[in-house]
């Protein structure tokens, strides 16, 4: 079974993927009538497992909506002793080098993987874990915030898959690890 990390995220113009205070309530600036769901559902039929950053976990736990993935969640942390109650079952958590947690998580048979939250992929970029990059960009300078990226110890190549427009405002850029 062919492995692969995937990443699919929304940043604004600049590159963050939280405004200075945290919030993503600038994720739905462009009005979305017909909820178009922006390649997120066919994204999701090709991914085995989430696996996340605790900050995210949390982020979306805190939505006040029925918990959004079918598929395994596994939660990096170094500090969360269990995961709530609410979701046993649902997510699982995770810790130590990426490589030894992308090994338990294979063994358990979950191979193409859906890696989210900003701490995280900056993490498996450093170690050129990425495979894959969907990238929507919102049409909003937020001047400060998260950053998607940072710092990498060398340059890595990509190369483009596809491009689409959403809502005639929302680019997506479908970037393959170029080797
Ligand atoms: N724009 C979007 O589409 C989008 C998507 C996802 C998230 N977000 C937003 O981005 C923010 C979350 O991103 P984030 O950068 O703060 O955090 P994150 O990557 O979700 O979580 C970081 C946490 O993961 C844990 N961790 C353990 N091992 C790690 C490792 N090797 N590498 C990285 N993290 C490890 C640590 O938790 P412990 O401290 O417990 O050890 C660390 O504090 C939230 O505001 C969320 O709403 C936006």
């Amino acid at each position: 079974m062919s492995k692969k990390n995937s990443v699919f995220i929304a940043t604004s113009i600049d590159g963050y993927i939280a405004d200075k205070k945290g919030g993503i309530d600038w994720l739905h600036a462009i009005p979305n009538p017909g909820e178009d769901d922006m390649g997120y559902v066919a994204f999701m039929k090709d991914i085995d497992a989430l696996l996340m950053g605790r900050i995210t976990f949390e982020t979306v736990c805190g939505f006040d909506i029925d918990w959004p993935y079918a598929q395994p969640v596994f939660v990096l942390s170094n500090t969360l002793d269990e995961i709530p109650e609410s979701h046993t079952g649902k997510a699982f958590l995770v810790s130590g080098t990426l490589s030894g947690v992308l090994n338990q998580i294979h063994t358990k048979g979950f191979h193409r993987l859906y890696i989210d939250g900003g701490t995280t992929i900056q993490s498996f970029l450093k170690e050129d874990l990425i495979d894959e990059m969907v990238l929507t960009t919102i049409p909003i300078l937020l001047g400060g915030g998260a950053a998607l990226f940072a710092e990498l110890p060398h340059a890595l190549k990509f190369e483009l898959v596809g491009t689409k427009t959403y809502l005639n405002q929302i680019t997506q850029r479908h970037y393959r690890r170029k080797k």
